[in-house]
């Protein structure tokens, strides 16, 4: 069969992969390949056992792969055959040098970007969906277009708002669909011509075009505003366990504000992810590269104040374990950075367990999709940690349970056997207020839930 156009992603991962099985899925005339350097990755995107947990992606991958969707390691054939190319290779935050901590890694990009040059020979529009930091398509377009081919590549920037857990429905009926590009003819024209892949499934009002800086800044600024959110309600929650009122009762009526909405006011042990603390610091790296301090300062404070929440967990379970929990088991219910995904990149998790081993306690893991993920982060850390795929073996002989992630499973657990199984007196921290806590008092527990006052059988 004849495509009419050949899309090709560079980079297999969160946003690559869903990203290309849904355009495939609802283009079946364009040609969706997805190329990346990780040849085990690439194995998995074309077996059953799909290198990512998201819920319906499977499915979607199966109606496209085969037909009009494939997968490969060979990334020069890709670039040659290609109109389109999609860039989704991963951009963390530095780790040496100038920036460190900071500002994006560039060098998958800029690599990407040569590998372009190197294999193209006709003109070609590349498209950013990476998060990066604002003006990268500049830099990009320089190397583009110092080729000696004298080919002309036009740079559209395509953030990508998808949630993980959510990533096929995100997909699907996206809040909006952003598209930047340059305000030349030329530029104006590629946009249409990305314009017209999502045009396909999502509304036309849903589909925004911007300049090329509006749109990659628009990303930052979005994921800084979700995480400002948490860490607003989050700081809160530290105020109502000194004061008695109740940080959902808070939540409820502060998001009843039409103003303010309800989504993302709920307290928890803090926000994780790939994107949130890496956006925001490019934001403060960017503000203060341009001089702007009180710019910066002000959004660093979202991160201060999530790492503040992190600790302030740790802290309240060492003290209500009367000050010390040496030698003491220890269940964490989950592990990801949030529910329905098995990925742990800065995930609260991570800090958790690495402070309660540094105090000498024992830990057990528990998380329906991210143990994999948790043993290779906790690797190599002193301490013994069991890894239990069953919630109550996690749970036995241990002397307290802390929520991590608010994983449905977790709710429905069996108490009274859990709490039969564990040392008493047995605590629980629910660091998502996703459980009965009243019940669980019932039953025996010492309860500590976030930014609401605890139910003890102390005197
Ligand atoms: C986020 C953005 O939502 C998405 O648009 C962007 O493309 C990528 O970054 P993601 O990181 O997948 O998506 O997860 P999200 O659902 O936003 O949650 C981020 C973190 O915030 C999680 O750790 C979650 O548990 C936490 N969170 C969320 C809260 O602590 N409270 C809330 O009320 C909502
Ligand atoms: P994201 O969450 O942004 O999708 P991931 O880390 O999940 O990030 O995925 C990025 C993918 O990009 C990884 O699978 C990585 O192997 C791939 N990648 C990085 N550099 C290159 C490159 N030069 N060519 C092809 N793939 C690359």
């Amino acid at each position: 069969m004849k495509f009419k156009k050949n899309i090709l992603c560079i980079g297999a991962g969160y946003v690559g992969g869903p990203t290309m099985a849904v355009i495939a899925a609802k283009c079946p005339d364009l040609k969706v390949n997805v190329v990346d350097v990780n040849a085990e990755r690439i194995q998995a995107w074309n077996s059953d056992r799909l290198p990512i947990f998201e819920p319906g992606l499977l499915d979607v991958v199966r109606e496209a792969r085969g037909r009009n969707l494939s997968f490969s390691t060979d990334i020069a054939a890709g670039i040659r055959e290609a109109d389109i190319i999609f860039v989704s290779v991963n951009t963390p935050t530095k780790t040496f040098g100038h920036g460190a901590g900071m500002a994006s890694d560039l060098q998958y990009w800029e690599k990407t970007a040569y590998e372009i040059v190197a294999h193209s020979d006709r003109a070609k529009i590349i498209v950013e969906k990476s998060t990066l930091p604002v003006r990268t398509a500049e830099a990009m377009e320089r190397i583009l277009q110092e080729n000696k081919k004298g080919l002309r590549f036009e740079v559209v920037s395509n953030p990508e708002f998808l949630a993980e857990g959510t990533a096929v429905k995100d997909l699907l009926e996206p809040d909006r669909v952003l598209i930047g590009s340059r305000q030349t003819e030329e530029g104006r024209k590629a946009a249409e011509e990305i314009v017209g892949i999502f045009a396909r499934w999502v509304p036309g009002d849903r589909i925004i075009t911007t300049n090329l800086w509006s749109a990659e800044l628009s990303k930052l600024v979005a994921n800084a505003f979700l995480a400002q959110r948490i860490s607003s309600i989050n700081s809160i929650s530290a105020l109502c366990e000194k004061t008695g009122a109740d940080v959902s009762e808070i939540s409820y009526a502060v998001g009843s504000d039409r103003r303010i909405g309800p989504r993302f006011l709920s307290a928890s042990i803090g926000f994780g992810g790939s994107c949130f603390k890496k956006d925001i610091l490019n934001l403060v790296y960017i503000a203060r590269s341009y001089g702007l301090a009180e710019v910066a300062d002000y959004w660093q404070a979202v991160i201060r104040m999530n790492e503040y929440q992190q600790d302030r967990f740790v802290q309240t379970i060492i003290r209500e374990m009367f000050h010390t929990v040496v030698g003491k088991k220890i269940a964490l219910l989950g592990f990801a950075f949030k529910a329905d995904t098995g990925d742990t990149r800065e995930s609260p998790g991570i800090y958790v367990a690495r402070k309660l081993l540094e105090e000498r306690a024992i830990l057990a893991i528990s998380d329906p999709q991210a143990l994999d993920n948790a043993r290779r982060d906790l690797a190599g850390l002193a301490g013994e940690v069991d890894y239990a795929a069953d919630p109550y073996r996690a749970a036995d002989g241990a002397q307290a349970l802390a929520v991590i992630t608010e994983w449905r499973d977790f709710q429905a657990l069996d108490y009274e056997k859990v709490f039969a199984s564990m040392r008493k007196p047995a605590f629980v921290f629910d660091g998502r207020n996703i459980l009965d806590h009243r019940r669980l008092f019932e039953i025996g527990f010492n309860v500590y839930p976030l930014g609401k006052p605890s139910l003890t059988h102390f005197a």
